[in-house]
C-alpha cells in the first residue's frame, strides 16, 4: 500500500537519508527502528512532504505521491503523527480532535466526536480538559486519535513513547493495538522502544545514518542480538 524506493532527503546541503527503500502492506505493522539521529523522523516527514528536500519515489495506494501537499495526502488515507504532537494548548480536547475531521473531507465521512470517544474510550475522562493542561500521554492519546479521525489506511507515528512512564506506555501499547486492529490500519512506527513496537508490528526495518541496515521479522531481528546492542542505545 505505501512503498519507498530510493528515498533520499537533505536538510540544505546535508544529505541526511541516503537512499532507502521499505514498504508498509494494508493493515501491516511495521518498526522503523534506530538510535536517536538515525534518521527516522526525516524517513516520515519525507515521506510526508514537510522540511526536508525529497528524491525518489513515493507510491502511495498505487499513486505516485511526491510532491504532494501533506494535506492532500491526509485526504488521501495517509495519517501522521508527528513526533511533537502539535496539540493545541489552549483549545478543549474535543476542538482539538476536531481539527482531525479537516483531513478526510471529500474521500470518507470521518468518526465524529461521539464515535471517536467510543475508539478512545480512556479520553471520556479528560475531553473537557484544555490541551495545556493534558499529560504527556493524554496529549500522545489526543494526537493518534485526531489522525485517526479521518480513517486513514495507513498512519505514520513518530516516537509515541517518547518521554513517557513505562506505565503510561503500556497503556498506550494496548489503546494504539486495539483500535488499528479493529479498524485495520496499517503502522509504520518509528521508535527506540522495541518491546513496544514489537508488540504492535510484524516486520521491521533498522536503521543508522541514514541508511536501512538491517530488514526482516522480529525473529530474524531477534537472531543478530549485536544489532540491539550496536545500533540502540537501551
Ligand atoms: N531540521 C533539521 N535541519 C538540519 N538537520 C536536521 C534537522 N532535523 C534533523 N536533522 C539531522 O538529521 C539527522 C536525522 O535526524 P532525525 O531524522 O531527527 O533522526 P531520528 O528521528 O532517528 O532521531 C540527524 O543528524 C539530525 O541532526
Ligand atoms: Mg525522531
Amino acid at each position: 500500500m505505501l512503498q519507498i524506493r530510493n528515498l533520499e532527503a537533505y536538510y540544505g546541503s546535508s544529505y541526511i537519508i541516503q537512499n532507502i527503500s521499505l514498504n508498509v502492506g494494508a493493515k501491516q505493522g511495521v518498526a522503523l527502528l534506530g538510535r536517536n539521529g538515525a534518521g527516522k523522523s526525516t524517513t516520515l516527514k519525507s515521506i510526508m512532504n514537510v522540511e526536508p528536500k525529497v528524491k525518489g519515489e513515493i507510491i502511495f495506494n498505487e499513486s505516485n505521491i511526491s510532491g504532494k501537499k501533506p494535506y492532500h495526502l491526509a485526504r488521501m488515507g495517509l495519517g501522521y503523527v508527528p513526533e511533537d504532537r502539535r496539540i493545541f494548548a489552549d483549545l478543549t480536547v474535543a476542538d482539538n480532535l476536531q481539527i482531525g475531521q479537516y483531513g478526510s473531507k471529500k474521500r470518507i465521512e470521518p468518526y465524529d466526536i461521539d464515535e471517536i470517544m467510543e475508539l478512545f474510550p480512556l479520553m471520556e475522562k479528560f475531553k473537557n480538559r484544555k490541551g495545556g493542561q493534558l499529560s504527556g500521554g493524554e496529549q500522545q492519546v489526543v494526537s493518534i486519535a485526531r489522525t485517526i479521525m479521518s480513517k486513514p489506511k495507513i498512519v505514520l507515528l513518530d516516537e509515541p513513547t517518547e518521554g513517557l512512564a513505562p506505565i503510561i506506555v503500556q497503556s498506550l501499547r494496548e489503546t494504539i493495538a486495539k483500535v488499528i486492529q479493529e479498524l485495520g490500519i496499517g503502522i509504520l512506527l518509528a521508535e527506540q522502544n522495541i518491546n513496544f513496537s514489537r508488540n504492535l508490528t510484524q516486520y521491521v526495518y533498522l536503521m543508522d545514518q541514514g541508511r536501512v541496515i538491517f530488514e526482516g521479522t522480529w525473529e530474524e531481528f531477534d537472531r543478530q542480538p549485536e544489532l540491539k546492542k550496536k545500533y540502540i542505545a537501551v
